[in-house]
């Protein structure tokens, strides 16, 4: 290897690897390739970025910080679902139903999810509480890393509004059955349901919002969960991007560790 190609080795070290698991890196980017990459054509600053931090393990590396897993193990976490036939095949229903109901679905395999995913799998919680489940994209993919860590139970809360689901379809659908087991859905507001399921669980590991994207929703969601998160337990918030909601509230907590992953806000709650 010449002087001038190590320091790019050194920098991108998890891509040049001959590894097995760290080549997987490609495993969940070429689902959905032909949209992915009508996509990066179209925002080709955002994907210059994503491939930037995809070859330096940006994103594995926050998220090792955050749960105090190797970076490389995050990486390989990452692309379990997708190696995983008995979860990918439920994936590819998912999918066909999607296309059969001419709905346009979120993507099934988006980074974005499986940070979260892979988070689950590292800090091996006892106790999720999420809000907004829709379809169960995100339920689906959180309950299998539960059924993986061999423990702990998802909570969540749904209002159970039928726009964002397909007609004759019940919120969380797209969970199989088999993963059914940890999974407790409440369905009603999370306003009325959020607080008094917080009382009645006690300190939680994880908070998850993806419910109603406003400033006041979000923080007051936040603000509420946050109380009952033990010290080390972690916050993730879908589309933090979309207001200041999630910057203001890891200001207001001085939280140690808060970052916007793909879209989803991360925060680690002090030991203080
Ligand atoms: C963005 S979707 C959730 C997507 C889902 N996490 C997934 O991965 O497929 C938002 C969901 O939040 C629900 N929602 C909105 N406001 C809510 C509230 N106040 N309480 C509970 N759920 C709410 C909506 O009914 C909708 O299903």
């Amino acid at each position: 290897m010449t002087n001038a190609i190590a320091p790019l080795w050194r920098r991108f070290p998890r891509v040049c690897s001959n590894r097995g698991e760290d080549r997987g890196f490609v495993n969940w980017l070429v689902q959905n390739f032909s949209k992915r990459l009508r996509y990066a054509v179209q925002n080709p600053r955002y994907a210059l970025r994503s491939l930037y931090r995809e070859l330096t393990l940006a994103d594995e590396r926050f998220l090792g910080r955050l749960t105090g897993a190797p970076a490389r193990k995050i990486r390989r976490l990452l692309n379990e679902p997708i190696r995983t036939e008995s979860f990918a095949s439920c994936l590819r229903t998912a999918e066909e139903n999607f296309q059969n109901l001419e709905i346009q679905s979120a993507d099934l395999y988006a980074k974005k999810i499986l940070v979260q995913y892979a988070a689950v799998r590292a800090l091996q919680p006892e106790i999720i509480v999420e809000t907004g489940v829709a379809n169960g994209v995100s339920s689906a993919y959180l309950l299998f890393a539960l059924h993986l860590n061999k423990g702990g139970t998802l909570y969540s809360i749904e209002l159970g509004d039928p726009q964002y689901l397909p007609v004759d379809k019940s919120p969380g659908w797209v969970v199989p059955a088999w993963l059914n087991s940890r999974w407790k859905l409440v369905i009603g507001d999370s306003r009325v349901l959020l607080p008094q399921l917080l009382m009645q669980l006690g300190p939680i590991d994880i908070f998850i919002h993806d419910s109603l994207h406003t400033y006041e929703h979000m923080i007051w969601e936040y603000r509420v969960a946050y109380r009952h998160l033990r010290p080390g337990g972690l916050l993730f918030s879908d589309d933090a991007a979309w207001n200041s909601a999630f910057g203001d509230f890891s200001r207001e907590v001085a939280a140690p560790q808060a970052e916007v992953l793909r879209g989803v806000g991360f925060l680690r709650k002090g030991f203080a």
